[in-house]
């Protein structure tokens, strides 16, 4: 019995966990039969096929950030409302307010184009990862490989769009020890079909962001255009829906615990490869003060836009997107603390040191990488810290820097674009950017996280990685910057902008922001960014060994690359869960708990009138099981951001749902994955279906629909 239990327990460990991993779907062929013998009916074939219609015709990349799916002959795609977040913000207005109202449009030509989204749909995936290789060579530098990588990725991409309107790219793997080449068919006139209100899209807000059990019925729908050969075109009024290889079938089949699950998506990264050294920095170091610096920016922006409907609705975006990352890694680090990970990373790695040590080769190739992968840790963390500081001050704080600078073009190189007749060309370009930059700032919230940010990043960095007199003049500087400068005073730039000249590239020379941006800017290249990039290649080249030796001494691991926005399956089931000690979760929701839930006091919990006339009638129809409406579900699958909005695939193939979250106890599935808490959240596919039809009346949308009943 012992040696039995104990063969299960090291097969287990040998085999990884059972529902962790992103596999790519020309790779299934290893786990074929693991899916078949979880209930999965349909064939890998059927998954994925280059050469014919399959499930991954319907599966799109929305915008590099999310994922969709198609569920019409007219192109109709499914994704999250926080996906389609932004494309229904720039279409609110106070008093047209898509956001608060929901929106949805009656016929085609009342859809929304939404400039510059794209949905890109994978034409095929190929291993190329021996014509890349023979390129490269041991001996080469880090730049050098570099180089030959960029050198053969293009041929390789040429080779492959050439008489096609196709996209190409090649991305490595395994840490650079394999390449595979993806095309995809981009299309880039995408239009907004209809939002439910951000009291159901948002239910919940960011209260229940991150948390199970949860009621948000996070979903929007878009729909595809094609030119009149079916073929991706820019925004023309004269195209028409796509006509698509494939779309998912709709389930309305009843759902219980234990049904297999199929996540379909573009997860954007992971990294189950961070030595223990990484990791502990990560969770000691890094995140606390990344976490610090958002903390303060949040406290600043909620009241703000509580107390303004235009500040709320210019910074939702920003907002969320902040606090979305912020409470994530929150739940990253309490997670991995009571995995106690740094542990299992330590045994892990005793373990691999004591393989490599069987072996005289691999002694050679891979006894050291990890002891030398902790120290180069040690040694650089300064820089990668005060990197990530950088980061959360110039890109996520105070809005001008980035902003101001793009205005060195202009002040440095006025002459040369005058001479080359490229000045008014510029100057168009710096208008449309202010307009678009001012339309969603509001100068006294930035100059409170001005004030509050910039003694925290000094505080934080090393002084001497800082610029010299940075810690005396900053409150002056920041005075004058918000009194004084150009370039943050709307009317007087569109002026000077008009009427430019070489007087004006003087102004903006000596604007106190943009001074200011360059001198934070200037420091940071100066002395973070070159020892930054240098620890970054050394690490980049163990890393790759790391990973080499961990595929060649562990054969029979389950192996999968860690997430990079590139397609992924991932299968388990619908899966309740027991994250903590006392408690029991079960796998679903149901609008009895909105109600419960409901609270006209708190903007994260109120719901529309409409809808509570709705709840009281209780017409569920067709969507109901066993009088109930489910909300949300969870399952075992393992997902990432960029997941969102990935369909969630029965046996069958039919769409069950769409995922848009993780639970907060799971979010470390990004550095190591758990069986036993690990949660991904559904928004199930038939209170979709009930709030468009019944709540949008947008049954048009539905008779596009196929159902599996
Ligand atoms: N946590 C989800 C994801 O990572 C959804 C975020 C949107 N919702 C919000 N309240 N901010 O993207
Ligand atoms: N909400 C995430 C997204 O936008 C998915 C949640 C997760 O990180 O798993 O992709």
């Amino acid at each position: 019995m012992k040696y039995l239990l104990f063969i299960a327990l090291f097969s287990v460990a040998l085999a990884g966990k059972a529902d962790e991993g992103m596999f790519l779907p020309f790779q299934l062929k290893k786990n074929k039969k693991d899916m078949a013998a979880r209930g999965l009916e349909l064939s890998t074939k059927e998954i994925y096929n280059p050469k014919a219609p399959s499930v991954k015709d319907a599966i799109v990349s929305l915008g590099g950030f999310c994922t969709g799916e198609i569920i019409s002959a007219k192109g109709l795609m499914l994704t999250n409302h926080h996906c389609g977040f932004d494309a229904i913000r720039e279409n609110s207005t106070p008093e047209n307010d898509y956001l608060t109202d929901g929106f949805w449009a009656q016929d085609y030509s009342e859809e929304k184009p939404i400039p510059g989204l794209t949905a890109s749909i994978v034409i095929r995936i190929d291993d190329v990862t021996k014509l890349v290789n023979k390129q490269l060579s041991d001996q080469m530098s880090e730049d050098q490989r570099d180089a030959a990588i960029r050198e053969i990725s293009e041929e390789l991409c040429g080779a492959a769009m050439d008489g096609t309107n196709y996209f190409a790219e090649i991305k490595p793997f395994y840490e650079g020890n394999e390449f595979y080449l993806f095309v995809y068919e981009v299309f880039t006139d995408i239009r907004l079909v209809g939002a439910p209100p951000s009291a159901i899209g948002k239910f919940g807000g960011d209260t229940d962001n991150w948390i199970w059990p949860r009621h948000t019925g996070d979903f929007s729908v878009f729909r595809i255009y094609a030119d009149k050969n079916n073929a991706a075109a820019e925004y023309n009024e004269n195209n028409i829906p796509y006509t698509p290889i494939k779309s998912l079938p709709i389930s309305l089949k009843p759902k219980q615990s234990g049904d297999f699950t199929l996540v379909y998506g573009f997860p954007g990264s992971t990294d189950q490869h961070y030595t223990s050294g990484k990791l502990q920095f990560y969770m000691d170091m890094e995140r606390p003060a990344r976490i610090d610096m958002r903390q303060k920016t949040l406290d600043l922006m909620k009241p703000a836009m509580n107390g303004d409907a235009k500040i709320r609705i210019q910074y939702a975006s920003k907002q969320a997107r902040i606090a979305n990352a912020w409470k994530k890694w929150i739940g990253q680090i309490g997670g991995l603390k009571e995995l106690h990970a740094l542990d299992k990373k330590r045994e892990f790695e005793e373990e691999y040191m004591a393989k490599a040590a069987e072996k005289t080769e691999w002694k050679t190739n891979y006894f050291s990488v990890i002891n030398d992968l902790n120290t180069l840790q040690k040694e650089n963390e300064k820089f990668e810290f005060a990197r990530a500081m950088f980061i959360e001050y110039f890109y996520v704080g105070p809005e001008f820097f980035s902003y101001v600078l793009d205005f060195s073009n202009i002040a440095n190189n006025y002459e040369k674009l005058d001479a080359e007749g490229k000045l008014q060309e510029e100057i168009d370009r710096l208008n449309k950017k202010q307009k678009g930059f001012f339309k969603n700032y509001n100068k006294e919230l930035d100059q409170k996280i001005f004030n509050r940010l910039t003694p925290l990043y000094i505080s934080y960095v090393d002084n001497e990685l800082l610029p010299d007199d940075l810690k005396y003049s900053w409150q002056r500087e920041g005075d004058r910057i918000y009194e004084k400068s150009l370039l943050l005073n709307p009317d007087k730039l569109t002026a000077a902008l008009d009427k430019f000249g070489k007087k004006t590239t003087k102004k903006i020379k000596n604007d106190p922001a943009f001074t200011f941006a360059l001198k934070i800017y200037g420091a940071y290249f100066k002395n973070v960014s070159p020892n930054y990039n240098g620890f970054a290649d050394k690490q980049e080249q163990l890393m790759k060994t790391y990973v080499k030796g961990m595929l060649e001494m562990f054969p029979d691991r389950k192996m999968w690359a860690d997430a990079n926005s590139t397609m992924r399956i991932a299968y388990g089931k619908v899966d309740g869960s027991s994250p903590r000690d006392g408690m029991e979760y079960i796998h679903y929701t149901t609008i009895d708990g909105i109600m419960q839930k409901y609270d006209p006091q708190n903007p994260d919990f109120q719901l529309t009138s409409r809808f509570l006339e709705l709840y009281k009638k209780g017409d569920y129809g067709n969507y109901a099981q066993d009088g109930e409406l489910w909300v949300c579900f969870t399952a075992s699958n393992h997902t990432t951001g960029g997941n969102s909005g990935s369909p969630v695939i029965d046996a069958d193939g039919n769409l069950m749902g769409i995922n848009f979250d993780r639970s907060w106890e799971s979010t470390m599935s990004d550095f190591m994955f758990d069986e036993s808490r690990c949660r991904n959240i559904v928004v199930d596919i038939r209170y979709v279906l009930w709030v468009i039809d019944k709540y949008g009346e947008a049954s048009h949308l539905i008779d596009e629909m196929t159902f599996v009943k």
